[in-house]
């Protein structure tokens, strides 16, 4: 242990209280004073408990640590004992009590209950709070629990590029990156902006997705992954759309679409399990405040087969259920958000795999099925969030690929290195993408996915 060390609130708390003197540091979340004493509750973030602390009056700076509120940060070193309280465990008798950073009556959050909208507005605050400790540390769960599932199955991690020349993916309105003058733009002969005279010589985006670059690498590692962030302008102001979102993509060589729908299950259970596993604590206080059944559900879903039905079959259920939906299921159409909840909520209440969508509403590079009307893809829609991911096997005929494009009326030039994937040594390839958010929001049980990103960038906000 070095000079500076605290311990953690989290190990504090597993301690046998044996005669011993710790330091812990953190944030005030009550004080309360009686004629000898102050009772301070501190937490450190560590984990959802906080600890609470004696400060007798007779410390030297006693006077300043009863003025003390909410929000402080502290520094106390103390005699770890059985606590006096009716809930049992372990408090610490303070020795010294140090003030680090005090607090002003305006600390905006205070102990009675804040709503999480205006918890939005103090995004750089609210991880302060129990709600968001619990769901970052559970978002950092599955973070760890993704690389540990991809790399002990052998996948190589890539870190697929940020900016990119290509506009292709069809995933989503892009956001444009630019050096030139805004004001004063170079133009062409015709009178438009000049983008050869841009940074990189033509214009370029922020990506929509690291899939086209983990192909060229899974047709020579055989498995790769990536987790990044990827950008959409599109305008969907949605308790489901983020414009910036993490995605894990998966892609594997010599995969088809059923290996990678198996891949996703097992992925998705995996993530699940290492949150029950390592996080208890945190998913039992979010169900004690946002959803009952939290719990209940991940251990169902957990050990449950998920449901797989192709894209025609979808359609007929929807169909035939009694539910008026606003939009009309029709066969061609893509599946609405209702239709999507109506199929994993109340027809079969478990994850449903849906695959082989019409080709005309799904994009370019998906594998052309003999039926010559729909594609080697497939979606994953999950109760409370719909849609938790998407992929496809993907189409490896160089000849099939260019003729879709051409009808796409796609820009093959720009594209022409990854036709060149399926021009040299070319083999069936699959991979899906999972929307990271909305797998915590879905693990978490939050109903917005702006409480489970730090800061949240939707249309109009981009704040923090
Ligand atoms: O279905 P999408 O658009 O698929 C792809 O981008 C493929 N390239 C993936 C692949 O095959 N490698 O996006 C994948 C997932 C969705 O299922 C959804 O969970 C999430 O990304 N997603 C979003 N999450 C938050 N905000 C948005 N605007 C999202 N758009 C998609
Ligand atoms: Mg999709």
């Amino acid at each position: 242990m070095t000079k500076n060390s605290a311990t953690p609130i989290q190990t504090l708390l597993s301690q046998e209280p044996v005669n011993q003197t710790h330091t812990i540091r953190g944030w005030i979340r009550s004080v309360r004073n009686s004629k000898k004493f102050s009772f301070l509750v501190v937490n450190d973030g560590s984990c959802q408990g906080s600890v609470q602390v004696i400060a007798d009056a007779t410390l030297v700076n006693y006077e300043a640590i009863a003025a003390m509120r909410i929000g402080f940060c502290v520094e106390i070193e103390g005699l770890l004992v059985v606590s006096g309280g009716r809930q049992g465990g372990v408090e610490l008798q303070a020795g010294k009590v140090d003030i680090l950073g005090e607090a002003p009556e305006d600390y905006p959050l205070q102990k009675k209950a804040t709503s999480l909208e205006f918890l939005r507005e103090i995004a750089h605050l609210r991880p302060r709070t129990n709600t968001f400790g619990a769901i970052f540390r559970v978002r950092n769960r599955l973070n760890y629990a993704t690389h540990q599932f991809f790399v002990d199955r052998g996948f190589v991690q890539l870190h697929s590029p940020i900016v990119t020349g290509a506009d292709a993916e069809g995933a989503g309105e892009m956001f444009q990156v630019t050096t030139l003058d805004l004001k004063n733009p170079p133009k062409t002969d015709k009178g438009e902006v000049d983008f050869t005279r841009d940074y990189f010589g033509h214009s370029s985006n922020l990506t929509v997705s690291g899939q086209l670059n983990a192909e060229a690498y899974a047709l020579a590692l055989g498995k790769v992954y990536t987790f990044g962030p990827t950008f959409r302008a599109e305008n969907s102001n949605t308790p489901r759309h983020l414009a910036e979102f993490w995605m894990v993509e998966p892609e594997v060589a010599f995969a088809d679409l059923e290996d990678i729908a198996q891949l996703a299950t097992d992925y998705l259970k995996y993530l699940i399990q290492s949150a029950l596993d390592h996080c208890r604590e945190d998913l039992l206080f979010l169900q004690s405040l946002y959803k009952d059944d939290l719990l209940e559900t991940l251990e169902h879903v957990a050990s449950s087969d998920f449901k797989k039905i192709s894209y025609t079959e979808a359609i007929e259920i929807l169909q035939k259920a009694d539910k008026k939906f606003e939009f009309a299921p029709d066969w061609g159409k893509d599946l609405q958000t209702e239709h999507e909840r109506y199929l994993t909520e109340t027809h079969f209440q478990l994850p449903v795999i849906v695959t082989d969508y019409p080709k005309d509403i799904k994009a370019f590079y998906m594998k052309q099925n003999p039926d010559k009307k729909t594609v080697g893809a497939m979606d994953i829609l999950v109760p409370g969030v719909g849609e938790i991911m998407g992929g496809s096997q993907r189409e490896e005929s160089l000849e099939k690929l260019t003729v879709r494009m051409e009808e796409m009326g796609m820009n093959l030039e720009e594209l022409s290195w990854y036709l060149d994937l399926r021009k040299y040594g070319s083999c069936t390839h699959a991979g899906f993408g999972l929307g990271f958010e909305r797998a915590v929001m879905y693990v978490t049980g939050m109903a917005n996915i702006r409480d489970v990103i730090a800061f949240p960038r939707t249309p109009n906000n981009c704040s923090f």
